[in-house]
């Protein structure tokens, strides 16, 4: 049974520590978010659903250092540089802009997750960096307004604040009105039994970033109002299946969301694809393992690697049939994981 996982809340009166490490894992989306109506508050287009995973955890920890300099952040090991430490900086101005303290940060993270890969390492990293940050700096928030504030940093990461299954809401209007009413919030499903296999087919980094294809999809592709529109009703049906724990009705509407979503990148100009001949080998299997009855559904982000839906109790007959057909790459099953959460002293 999936349990319920406790919301990611500071403590109460927590006391701005000046250091402070959070935990977080990625998420992936059933209903997809793809596309935004703000791109500098990060408001997207419409409402997304997704599983929190136990796997590919990272580990963030924020200390506070006096001085005028520069933030040091180092990603596994490494300094930073680049587009990584400009958008890093400018989540830890937006921190230090509402707490108004200006102390630098130094930060140090580490994921398990192959970055840039289309596994979303920036919910799990976003979500780690937000909750460490709002306790260093003793920004006083909710599970709400923590969500709310690492969407800043990625849309996904708005949704790895919680575990279990998570709804970001699209909210309403841009502005001041659109950053309030935009956040994520968890799902019951306490009747649904799942895994994900994931099958990573290239770990190496994406040739176009999501929010480069996301933005191209919004402008220029023709399929893309038609889908979000499709989508708001996939929101709707997605929910109601969730509650029924109806595991073929939720693959089957994961699947179409997320075979919609390629749709549109595809049609975008210049086209945006991210599946490989590799992808379409495991969907193909994926297939025929629903056709001797197993119920498996696909659902793949940006980038070239499957996650493949199922009950828990066939995920390794699944995994084994998946690691078959892509025998190159790296095949894992994953469950529903925990929400982000604050590491003590002792780790
Ligand atoms: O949060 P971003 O900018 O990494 O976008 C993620 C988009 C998808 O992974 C493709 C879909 C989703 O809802 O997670």
């Amino acid at each position: 049974m999936h349990r319920e996982h406790p919301m990611a809340v500071l403590p109460a009166g927590y006391e701005a520590a000046g250091r402070a490490t959070a935990v977080a894992h990625p998420n992936i989306a059933l209903v997809k978010y793809w596309g935004k109506r703000d791109e500098g508050l990060i408001l997207p287009v419409t409402s997304s659903l997704s599983m929190t995973l136990d796997v590919f955890p990272t580990t963030t920890s924020v200390r506070l250092v006096d001085g005028s300099g520069p933030d040091q952040v180092t990603l596994n090991g490494a300094p930073a540089t680049g587009e990584a430490l400009r958008r890093i900086t400018a989540f830890l101005d937006l921190v230090r802009e509402r707490c108004g303290r200006d102390l630098r940060a130094v930060v140090d993270s580490r994921n398990t997750v192959p970055t840039g890969a289309g596994l979303a390492s920036s919910a799990s990293g976003f979500a780690a960096l937000a909750m460490a940050a709002a306790a260093a700096y003793g920004l006083d928030c909710d599970a709400a307004g923590l969500s709310r504030l690492a969407r800043r940093g990625s849309g996904s990461a708005s949704r790895s604040v919680f575990g279990g299954f998570a709804q970001w809401h699209a909210g309403t209007g841009t502005g001041p009105e659109g950053d309030e009413s935009s956040y994520a919030e968890a799902v019951p499903a306490a009747r649904l039994d799942v895994a994900l296999v994931i099958a990573v087919v290239n770990a190496g980094p994406k040739a176009v970033s999501s929010r480069e294809a996301m933005r191209r999809t919004v402008d220029t592709s023709p399929l893309y109002g038609p889908w979000a529109a499709s989508s708001r009703d996939d929101l709707a049906d997605m929910r109601a299946a969730l509650v029924r724990g109806d595991l073929r009705a939720v693959g089957e509407i994961a699947e179409r969301n997320a075979l919609g979503m390629h749709a549109t990148m595809l049609a975008a100009r210049p086209a945006v694809r991210y599946l490989s001949p590799a992808t379409v080998t495991v969907l193909d299997r994926v297939s025929e393992l629903r056709e001797r009855g197993v119920a498996a559904y696909v659902t793949m982000d940006a980038g070239p690697n499957v996650k493949v839906l199922c009950h828990r109790a066939q995920a390794e007959q699944v995994a084994r049939a998946v690691r078959e057909a892509a025998p190159g790459g790296t095949v894992l099953v994953a469950g529903p994981g925990p929400g982000a959460r604050l590491l003590g002293e002792d780790g």
